[in-house]
C-alpha cells in the first residue's frame, strides 16, 4: 500500500479574513481537480471561516492549528475541537513545538489535545522533534519518541491510521535550515519503527509521517523523495501561494 502523499500549510498568526480569503482563492483555482495529493491549509481560528466557504468543494482541506481538550466550558480564550468541526474544519495540528515552547502544551497537554480531535472527529497531525542542544547532546531519537508515546500511547491500532505524524526539528523551523533528506529519512525511519515495533503492520504501513521545518520549493523534491518522508507541514512557505504550489508540485 503506498501512502498518498500530503501538503498541508501552517499559516500560523499570518493572514485576516480577507487575506485569508484572498490566498485560498489562488490556492482553489490551482488546486481544484488535482487528484494526486491530499492538501490541507490552517488558517488562524478568526479567518477559518472564510476558508472553509472558499474552499468548498476544492478538494483541499481545512486544518486548525490548535484547539482545547474541553468540549466547552469556562476556558477563557479557548476554542473546542466540537466548535471546529461545526465550523468545517477537517484536520488539527497537535504539539507543534511554538506551542510546547511557548504556551505550555507539555506532553500530557498533547496526549488530551489528540483525544479531543479523536472525540470531535478531528483529524489529528500531531507534531514531534527535538532542540537543536537536544540533537547535539545525542537525544533527538530518545526525545521524540517519549514525544510519541505521550501523544499515541493510549490509541488503539485502529485508531492510529487517522493520525498524521509530522517530524519537525526545532532547530529547522522558520531559521531556513533544513535538515538534510538523509537526516529527515533517519528520523522518520526511526518513527516507523516506533510504530511497527508496538502496532500491527498496517499500522507503520499506512500512516503518514510529515517533515517541517524550512520546507520551501527548492528543498521539497530531494525531502520528499526519500521512502519513509510522506509530506510537508510548512510554515514560512505556505504564505505565498506560487512557493506554496512549487511544494504541492513536487510532491505529484
Ligand atoms: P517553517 O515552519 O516552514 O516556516 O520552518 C514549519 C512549521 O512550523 O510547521
Amino acid at each position: 500500500m503506498s501512502r498518498r502523499p500530503f501538503i498541508a500549510g501552517n499559516w500560523k498568526m499570518h493572514k485576516g479574513p480577507a487575506e485569508a480569503d484572498a490566498l485560498a482563492e489562488v490556492l482553489k483555482r490551482a488546486l481544484t481537480g488535482q487528484g494526486s495529493v491530499d492538501v490541507a491549509v490552517a488558517p488562524p481560528f478568526l479567518s477559518v471561516p472564510a476558508v472553509v466557504a472558499r474552499l468548498k468543494h476544492s478538494g483541499v482541506h481545512v486544518a486548525a492549528q490548535n484547539l482545547h481538550w474541553e468540549q466547552q466550558g469556562a476556558f477563557t480564550g479557548e476554542i473546542s475541537g466540537e466548535m471546529l468541526r461545526q465550523a468545517g474544519v477537517t484536520y488539527c495540528i497537535v504539539g507543534h513545538s511554538e506551542r510546547r515552547a511557548l504556551f505550555g502544551d507539555t506532553d500530557a497537554v498533547v496526549e488530551k489535545k489528540v483525544h479531543a480531535c479523536f472525540r470531535a472527529g478531528l483529524l489529528p497531525i500531531v507534531c514531534v522533534g527535538e532542540t537543536l542542544d537536544e540533537r547535539e547532546s545525542g537525544q533527538a531519537e530518545a526525545v521524540v519518541r517519549r514525544q510519541l508515546a505521550a501523544a499515541l500511547g493510549k490509541l488503539t491500532a485502529d485508531q492510529l491510521p487517522s493520525v498524521t505524524l509530522a517530524y519537525e526539528p526545532v532547530w529547522a523551523i522558520g531559521t531556513g535550515r533544513t535538515a538534510s533528506p538523509a537526516q529527515a529519512q533517519e528520523m522518520h525511519a526511526t518513527i516507523r519503527e516506533w510504530l511497527a515495533e508496538r502496532y500491527p503492520p498496517f499500522v507503520p504501513r499506512g500512516m503518514r509521517i510529515l517533515y517541517g521545518g524550512s520546507v520551501k520549493g527548492s528543498n521539497a523534491a530531494g525531502l520528499l523523495s526519500q521512502p519513509d518522508i510522506d509530506g510537508a507541514l510548512v510554515g514560512g512557505a505556505a504564505l505565498v501561494s506560487e512557493d506554496f504550489l512549487a511544494i504541492v508540485a513536487a510532491a505529484r
